[in-house]
């Protein structure tokens, strides 16, 4: 459902009226769009960590205008921050004033990227202090951003260096209009084997691809968007949705499979239809997913069941079918669906926050078998996204529950649809068993 205030404030006579009536003004927000640059202006590149020079020649390679100063007045695209190589917080001050100043100049839909180290039970106090110090003030500055600009952090991990395919390939995410409704997060990645796309714009192409619960709102747009990226597609919904689910498959030139995915079989289906069609499977988007919302006290049987049954314990009947297959996992890529109600908790949702929360769990605890298969598995939590589930939602709790986010707006299915396709692709290798969330800073578990 369209968010007709989003449209108000940003236009004419209303957009003054709100201004002098100091209410909420959300921006639109920059989008994907490929005959765009990929940053609005100039890319500020701050700190003093060893992979600054790796960093401003990656962007240099992009034809960014990379500045190491800034010069007051000049307007900026982004600012990216070097903070791989921090020992101490007082090591922060300098360069966290220099992101202040700069701010200012920020052009709407502009970006702030730390690259960092995460925090370990391993590091001298002095050092997990300040590695942990660039988490609060990313989140921070996440919340005082404007002009639908975003702040979001990369976590190097383990033996990960500024190289590594997989920082290359979230930092050219977080700055792209693909990230719009991604804010506050950090994503780690480690070192990959990973490989950058010849075509930024077609970073799947080649791929197959299985969506779940495609047959409408964020599971079609999963499918459209891995489509306009170069995959091949097969959708797979429920037989009662079958004619919704032939059109999506008919405009995107792909395949349908009615298939309900509580099936003790589904993971093999979905494989065989994979390989007698196009002879490969490479990404597997499980999407599908229920409510079916009651206080936990009213709470029956079915209710519970159904959500647990759909929403994750088929998840991981498929992800064991597809993995032990052997035909699935060199490169494949699985990305689940979760939800910030897994994350924070939601009244009347104890069955589908528990499913959710449990997508996080089996991604985090799959990561490493499939890993080592040179494959990865991730989820994307949503947090509000304008759907016909969320259209349900009373007026004044929608109202609300859009202007609760850092970017005071609801997100859109393409918003969801971008973090899956860059998690699908070959050169975010290096991002497994991460939960990314796409819910504009939503303050519900921030
Ligand atoms: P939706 O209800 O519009 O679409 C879900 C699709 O899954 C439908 O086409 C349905 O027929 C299909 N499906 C349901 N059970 C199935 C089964 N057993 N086998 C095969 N297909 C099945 O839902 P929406 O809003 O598009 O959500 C998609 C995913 O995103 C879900 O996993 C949902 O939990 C998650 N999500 C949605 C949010 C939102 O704001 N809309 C927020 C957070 C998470």
């Amino acid at each position: 459902m369209a968010d007709t205030y989003l449209n108000l404030v940003n236009t004419g006579i209303t957009k003054e009226i709100a201004k002098k009536l100091g209410l909420p003004r959300p921006s639109v927000l920059r989008r994907f769009d490929p005959s765009k640059p990929l940053v609005p202006g100039p890319v500020l590149l701050l700190g003093n960590g060893e992979s600054v020079t790796t960093l401003s020649e990656t962007m240099l390679a992009w034809n960014l205008d990379v500045r190491r100063h800034a010069t007051p007045g000049q307007k900026l695209g982004a600012i990216v921050i070097a903070w791989d190589t921090l020992t101490a917080p007082g090591e922060l001050s300098e360069t966290a004033l220099a992101v202040g100043s700069a701010l200012k100049d920020l052009l709407p839909g502009g970006r702030v990227v730390t690259v960092s180290r995460p925090a370990t039970d391993s590091d001298a106090p002095e050092t997990a202090a300040v590695r942990q110090s660039v988490d609060g003030f990313v989140r921070s500055v996440a919340h005082e951003m404007r002009g639908g600009s975003t702040a979001n952090g990369i976590l190097l991990g383990e033996a990960a260096d500024a190289g590594s395919t997989g920082l290359i390939a979230t930092l050219r995410f977080l700055l792209s209009g693909r990230s719009a409704y991604v804010s506050g997060q950090f994503i780690e990645v480690s070192n990959d084997a990973g490989e950058l796309p010849t075509d930024w714009n077609k970073p799947l192409d080649g791929k197959v691809a299985v969506v779940t619960g495609a047959a409408r709102g964020i599971g079609a747009a999963i499918a459209k968007v891995l489509q306009r990226d170069g995959a091949q597609l097969i959708v797979v919904d429920v037989p009662q949705a079958g004619e919704q689910l032939a059109k999506v498959a008919n405009k995107l030139h792909g395949t349908a499979l009615q298939l309900d995915i509580t099936a003790q079989d589904a993971g093999k289906r979905i494989l065989e239809h994979a390989l007698s069609r196009y002879g490969r499977l490479d990404i597997v988007v499980h999407n599908a997913g229920i409510t079916r919302d009651k206080l936990l006290a009213n709470m029956d049987e079915a209710k519970w069941n159904s959500v647990l049954a759909v929403n994750i314990e088929s998840q991981l009947r498929m992800n064991r079918e597809l993995l032990d297959s052997g035909k699935f996992g060199h490169n494949g890529r699985i990305v689940s669906l979760a939800s910030t109600s897994g994350i924070a908790g939601n009244r009347g949702q104890s069955n589908y926050a528990a499913s959710k929360a449990g997508v996080m769990g089996m991604v985090r605890a799959t990561a490493p078998a499939i890993g080592s298969l040179g494959g990865s598995i991730n989820a994307v939590a949503p947090g509000f996204i304008e759907t016909d589930m969320t259209a349900k939602i009373p007026f004044l709790t929608r109202q609300l529950a859009r202007r609760v986010s850092s970017l005071q707006q609801g997100g859109l299915p393409l918003d969801v649809a971008e973090t899956v396709s860059f998690l699908a692709s070959d050169a975010a290798a290096g991002v497994n068993g991460e939960v990314v969330r796409v819910c504009g800073q939503n303050m519900v578990g921030a």
